[in-house]
């Protein structure tokens, strides 16, 4: 009895109101673990710009990106952190449309400059989007063309959304969505809604099938025989897997290295330093060019790993603009070199190229770059370094040109061509450009949210600073549909010239 009266006075705190506490208590725990579960859950699922549950590209494996460095929670919480948080409470940036009154504003400041004029090379925006004009660009051949892409953006009302396939080697999607976020805070309320496939990796694929519609897929390069419309690449915002900085800063140290040494004093070699193992013949029988006496040419091996050792003392673009004349080869498709090795102020001495990227097809043989043979590879080039050598002024001005040619590509006009492109391929579509329901929006802070220390450097220095106070330049009209023949045809007559005065030079030896 007395043990039954403790008990019931005992009993006294778990009175209705205790017993509602304990399962309140219970209930939020098991909320938690359940919402901590869930969160896990949703995380794992989520697809990210850095790589996140997303595979390699099936048509170029590369190894899966691992995440091992961060605890199961810390990433879940990033993830959802990132993705869905955080552009939602952003600041309204240049991304926003701006408000009616700051337009006219606008309008004042852009009519007060006129816009310079678009340089030649734009004009193969028609011939990229050539394919479309007559069909138009559809809902449906858009979704065709997603076998072939390992992202889609759609822009609407100056926000991008981004719906991710596949993941990207390296930073590129990072590198490449942060372009393409500078661009709209540039040029606010200018840049149309668009709905674009695009795949990050190297080679085009995009080849005109008999009978069916072509399929819009832009990437960073194309080549004659394919319908890819190239893009400006990742790197001029910066690579840093390479320590590669955005182009307008790299473009100008290299412009200052290749001034340390006059023309009569570089070397009178040909000089080509890159990796070699990317699966590229042409790179590997450049291998066996490596003499200076017999070839005038000087190769060598770079190895990345190391490089990245010893902090990329080494491999500094600007410090080789020393040789008065530089190749370049071609990697496993288009490499981002091209625009580096133009830019040293020496002879180009490009190996017939096969792709082409967005402002390569304004190369003009004998005018801005000397073309190599890649057949009889080691005498093309030795032809090249000997023609220079006995005509040092002519070589040294194909060389200026080159240089201004890349001087004249800075960043304003990368945005311009983008840009241009755009607007093109909009008016294009026939119909309106909605985000599909699994985009996820990006933003400025999501994008940051997601770098490392590294890469939120080369970002910030990347970043545009101020909406722009001139119109993007003019794109001139649409040439007449002979223009790219006829321009192909030229090119070809000059770099006919060349071989033949090759051959005639190899005949005389032998
Ligand atoms: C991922 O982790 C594995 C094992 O830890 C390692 O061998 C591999 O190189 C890593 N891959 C990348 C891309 O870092
Ligand atoms: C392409 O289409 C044409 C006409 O439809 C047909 O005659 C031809 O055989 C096709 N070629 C190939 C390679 O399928
Ligand atoms: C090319 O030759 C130079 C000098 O003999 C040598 O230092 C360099 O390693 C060679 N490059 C390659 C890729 O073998
Ligand atoms: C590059 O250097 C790393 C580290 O020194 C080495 O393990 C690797 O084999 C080298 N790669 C090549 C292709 O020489
Ligand atoms: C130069 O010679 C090569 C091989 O001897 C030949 O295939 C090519 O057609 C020649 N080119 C010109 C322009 O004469």
């Amino acid at each position: 009895m007395a043990k039954k009266q403790v008990w019931v006075h005992s009993s006294h705190p778990r009175s209705p109101s205790y017993l509602f506490f304990s399962i309140v208590a219970l209930s939020f725990l098991s909320l938690m673990a359940l919402l901590i579960y869930k969160v896990d859950n949703f995380a794992s699922q989520t697809k990210t710009i850095v790589g996140h549950n997303l595979k390699p590209t099936p048509w170029h494996i590369f190894p899966r990106k691992n995440f091992t460095d961060e605890s199961l929670h810390t990433r879940a919480y990033k993830i959802i952190q990132c993705s869905y948080l955080t552009c939602r409470y952003a600041a309204t940036d240049g991304a926003a449309q701006p408000s009616e009154e700051n337009m006219e504003k606008r309008r004042g400041l852009v009519s007060s400059r006129s816009p310079p004029k678009c340089p030649n090379f734009f004009k193969f925006i028609y011939r990229d989007l050539e394919p479309w004009f007559k069909t138009r660009i559809s809902i449906d051949i858009i979704t065709q063309a997603k076998k072939h892409a390992a992202f889609r953006f759609v822009i609407v009302e100056g926000k991008l959304f981004v719906d991710l396939y596949y993941d990207c080697v390296q930073s590129r999607l990072m590198f490449t969505l942060w372009g393409i976020l500078q661009l709209l805070k540039k040029y606010p309320g200018m840049v149309p809604d668009v709905d674009i496939m695009f795949d990050c990796m190297d080679k085009p694929s995009n080849r005109v099938k008999n009978g069916s519609l072509p399929l819009p897929l832009f990437r960073y390069c194309t080549t004659e025989a394919h319908l890819d419309i190239p893009f400006p690449d990742w790197s001029f915002w910066g690579w840093p897997e390479v320590n590669i900085q955005p182009w307008d800063e790299q473009f100008k140290k290299i412009k200052q290295g290749s001034q340390t040494q006059t023309w009569a004093k570089k070397i009178v070699h040909a000089y080509w330093k890159g990796n070699p193992d990317v699966e590229s013949p042409i790179r590997m029988d450049l291998m066996q060019c490596n003499d200076t006496n017999l070839w005038g040419t000087e190769i060598i091996r770079q190895n990345w790993t190391e490089e990245a050792k010893a902090g990329y003392e080494h491999s500094k673009l600007s410090d080789q603009c020393n040789y008065r004349y530089k190749i370049y080869a071609e990697g496993y498709a288009w490499s981002v070199s091209l625009k580096y090795i133009l830019s040293c102020g020496s002879l180009p001495l490009l190996i017939s190229p096969k792709y082409e990227d967005f402002f390569s097809r304004g190369l003009v043989p004998k005018l801005n770059y000397w073309p190599i043979s890649s057949v009889d590879l080691c005498h093309s080039i030795k032809f090249a370094v000997d023609w220079g050598n006995t005509n040092p002024s002519q070589a040294e001005a194909i060389g200026k040109r080159a240089q201004q040619l890349m001087g004249s590509i800075s960043m304003d006009r990368v945005y311009d061509y983008m840009f241009h492109l755009m607007s093109q391929y909009a008016k294009l579509q026939d119909f309106k450009p909605v985000p599909p329901s699994s985009a996820q929006q990006v933003c400025e802070e999501s994008l940051l949210c997601f770098a490392d220390e590294k890469q939120k450097e080369l970002l910030k220095r990347s970043a545009v600073t101020a909406v722009s106070s001139t119109p993007p330049c003019t794109l001139i009209r649409r040439p007449n549909p002979y223009f790219f023949n006829i321009w192909a045809e030229q090119k070809q007559k000059i770099i006919d010239n060349v071989r033949d005065m090759e051959n005639r030079t190899n005949a005389a030896i032998t």
